[in-house]
């Protein structure tokens, strides 16, 4: 994937931003295994007036619907590291709320980081965030992960204990499988979980994946549509099924508890690192 942020791409365009960049395209080769050297200063003076304005606007309208339709384990994240809606977020200020909880960090990259060094940086508690914002003008198309949907869809949820064992135990895994079959079987999973989960609380689905928190059109085809079909969480079923990127889910995978996500995760990692889990012959 290629960048094409029409705005502030100059947050990302530096001698420090370029070299990060190479690192993380060679990430796992010889002399490219410290994940940290992916990581850039957010550089916060770069934002323009627009990008905060973009941001409170993106904030605004899909932060009331949330409030009745979020996970409650979202919502009390959002609130734990004071995600607002006046300012784009410091990723300095929410890691000094963050941190002492789970041990994540949220670190600014300087644009798509490749799957090993991605998977490395789960494995550390360390979130590859993309510091630039869509350009206001196509606010409602979003081709690509930009602050908004790394921050504001992906980061609360890093606060809640269970979750955040969750995703370093999917990083440790993903990072040590070099085998392709279960290679494409983990994208599924953090795409059916961590992009497009559903959780059932109190009787009631509610949103909990980036891809949904941070999209006001896709959330509520999520949960109202008559065309998704919502399937009871089932690791085995989910790394079955495939995905499609380039329109709303046709199908979701509804929770019970991030208890549930985090046994399923370890129980996979295990018999995967132990070896335990073979390729099939025929995949
Ligand atoms: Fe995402």
């Amino acid at each position: 994937m290629e960048k094409s942020y029409s705005l502030n791409a100059a947050m990302i365009d530096d001698g420090e931003a370029k070299a990060a960049q190479h690192y993380a395209d060679h990430f796992g080769e010889p002399g490219f295994k410290d994940h940290k050297k992916m990581i850039i200063e957010q550089r916060y003076e770069g934002y323009t007036e627009e990008n905060q304005e973009t941001w409170q606007i993106l904030f605004r309208r899909q932060m009331e619907y949330l409030t009745e339709h979020a996970s409650n384990v979202w919502l009390a994240g959002a609130k734990a590291i004071n995600l607002r809606e006046d300012k784009i977020p410091d990723l300095n200020e929410i890691n000094s709320r963050l941190a002492p909880r789970t041990g994540w960090q949220s670190r600014a990259v300087p644009g798509y980081i490749p799957a090993q060094g991605f998977f490395a940086c789960l494995a550390h508690r360390d979130f590859p965030t993309t510091i630039v914002i869509r350009p206001k003008e196509s606010i409602d198309y979003l081709p690509e992960p930009d602050i908004f949907h790394d921050i504001f869809g992906h980061v609360p949820l890093h606060a809640d204990p269970i979750f955040a064992d969750f995703l370093q135990t999917y990083g440790q895994a993903a990072l040590q499988t070099d085998d392709k079959y279960h290679t494409e079987r983990l994208a599924r999973l953090f795409w059916f979980t961590v992009e497009f989960g559903l959780i059932r609380e109190e009787g009631r689905i509610k949103v909990y994946g980036s891809g949904l928190i941070s999209s006001p059109g896709e959330s509520r085809h999520a949960l109202t549509s008559d065309e998704v079909e919502r399937r009871p969480f089932d690791l085995n079923t989910v790394c079955d099924t495939a995905f499609e990127i380039d329109h709303y889910q046709p199908i979701l995978y509804v929770l019970e508890s991030f208890e549930q996500l985090r046994d399923a995760m370890n129980s996979y990692a295990e018999r995967l690192l132990n070896g335990t889990v073979s390729t099939p012959t025929h995949a």
